[in-house]
């Protein structure tokens, strides 16, 4: 009996995904016992405190946590549709490299499949036009990668031919050439939280989502954007495309197999800038510079602004914000300010050209977009609401007030399955928030969402689908 077992599945869910099923409690029970034999730890509350304030332990704890199977040409239509379409096309497109990663590549039996296809199709040419990348949290699986001395275990279903070609004999083991061993590079990466920069044109994330829950997957869905050039495409292991459909990125299907790509009014744009922004901003109190004194006002006024709108004291907060505007036409806040308060007074050209003018500087601002969006919807334009409140679920995939009016205009649009999809996501997003509130998702957008209140009508709108169906 481990009377804390509830904590560790807590901390190794949060840091790298893993979701405790029944199955894996008894893989997470074995791990602990073992690991804290090793250690000669006996208290379960204070291997617990080590785990969690040392990295080093938490990488080697996470060896005995991660399922590691994997083998040469798994699923093998996939990867010889990336390379004879894909790569092709790829290649005709641009003049730079062409990049591929394996995330959760395990011991790099995937990506050095792609990676022996790829030089029987192209040979030297390979080189120079084709990157190809490893990515796993598992410390011990990558150097396993990197060494890429396999057992006859990894053969299963490899043409003799390619493995007497690819691979000399050594004891029990078969080592894999160099001129195809160092066409991969393998880095720790955690899948969830980090990224993997330049972005590359095709992602495999092949059984490695199985093992995380539903909000979990989303959020790697999220990441995994981050890291998707415009044009590229992310597959998942064939049995495991439909669970990560979230209406994030497109759905396509090419020769029978699935792999998701990103929509089209999403293609031009590249994510991943949007987090150096972020991080750029991301500076402590005693590192910004003391504010000047016009902006310390204008600072003020916003406030007073935002005050005032909670008290519905419209007229006092359009005041304010015409200080505002005056000093500086294109803030931000006061234009996101100023187009609630037409929101709320239905005048929704107002709304509507506010969220432009803060989009024309900035593409990125989900606040313009969830104003939008509700200022399409309350003008019965469903069609376009739904399209802004995608945009706002795929940048901020947590925000669940999007995700709600989604569903409404999905429902209101009699499309069931969406509807009914995009209500559990709101109820699972306002679970998480209530088990962990540090994790809620919150715009700039001074509206306020009563999370109880929408929980309700969710649970309304899924009792009356099931009425009647029922
Ligand atoms: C079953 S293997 C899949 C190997 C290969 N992709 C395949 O399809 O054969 C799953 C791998 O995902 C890795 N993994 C699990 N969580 C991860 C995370 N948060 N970040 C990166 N890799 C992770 C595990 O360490 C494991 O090596």
């Amino acid at each position: 009996m481990i009377p804390n077992l509830p904590d560790y599945a807590r901390l190794i869910k949060e840091r790298v995904g893993l979701h405790f099923d029944n199955a894996m409690e008894a893989l997470l029970k074995t791990a602990l016992s073992r690991r804290m034999a090793e250690r000669k730890i006996n208290d379960y509350y204070e291997y617990y405190e080590q785990l969690r304030i040392s990295q080093n332990e938490f990488d080697s704890f996470i060896t005995l946590i991660t399922i590691n199977e994997t083998y040469f040409f798994r699923e093998s239509d996939t990867l010889d549709l990336i390379c004879d379409k894909w790569i092709p096309r790829l290649l005709q497109q641009r003049s730079g490299p062409v990049r591929i990663l394996s995330a959760g590549c395990s011991s790099g039996e995937e990506a050095y499949s792609l990676a022996i296809k790829l030089h029987e199709k192209y040979l030297g040419a390979m080189a120079q036009r084709i990157e190809i990348y490893g990515c796993d949290i598992d410390p011990a699986i990558l150097a396993k990668a990197r060494n890429a001395c396999y057992s006859s275990y990894s053969f299963r279903g490899v043409e003799p031919r390619i493995q007497q070609r690819y691979f000399t004999r050594s004891g029990n083991l078969y080592r894999l050439h160099d001129e195809i061993r160092e066409k991969v590079s393998f880095h720790r990466t955690n899948i969830i939280k980090e990224q993997l920069l330049p972005e590359v044109d095709i992602i495999l994330l092949r059984n490695v989502s199985i093992y995380f829950d539903t909000p979990t997957r989303r959020e790697l869905h999220g990441n995994l954007l981050k890291m998707l050039q415009p044009q590229g495409a992310l597959f998942f292991g064939n049995a495991e495309t439909l669970a990560n459909n979230f209406d994030i990125l497109k759905l396509e299907q090419e020769e029978g197999i699935f792999y998701f790509c990103h929509h089209r009014e999403t293609a031009k744009v590249a994510p991943a800038p949007r987090v150096a922004v972020r991080i750029a901003q991301l500076k402590t109190v005693a590192e910004q510079d003391a504010p000047a004194p016009a902006a310390q006002q204008n600072s003020d006024w916003l406030k007073k602004a935002r005050a005032c709108l909670d008290e519905k004291c419209f007229s006092e907060a359009e005041k304010c914000i015409a200080c505002v505007l005056r000093d500086d036409p294109r803030n931000q806040d006061a234009l996101l300010i100023q187009g609630v308060i037409a929101l709320e007074q239905r005048e929704f050209s107002q709304t509507a050209g506010n969220a432009q003018k803060i989009l024309a500087q900035d593409e990125w601002s989900a606040e313009a977009k969830m104003l939008l969006g509700l200022a399409m919807m309350w003008q019965h334009q469903t069609q376009q609401a739904i399209a802004w409140f995608k945009q706002v679920v795929y940048q901020e995939p947590g925000y669940w007030p999007a995700h709600y009016y989604l569903a409404e205009m999905y429902r209101q649009s009699e499309l069931r399955q969406p509807a009914q999809r995009t209500y559990r996501v709101v109820m699972q997003l306002l679970n998480d928030e209530i088990s962990n509130p540090s994790s809620v998702c919150r715009l700039r957008l001074p509206i306020v969402f009563p999370g109880h209140t929408f929980r309700f009508l969710c649970e309304h709108q899924l009792a009356q689908f099931a009425h009647q169906s029922g």
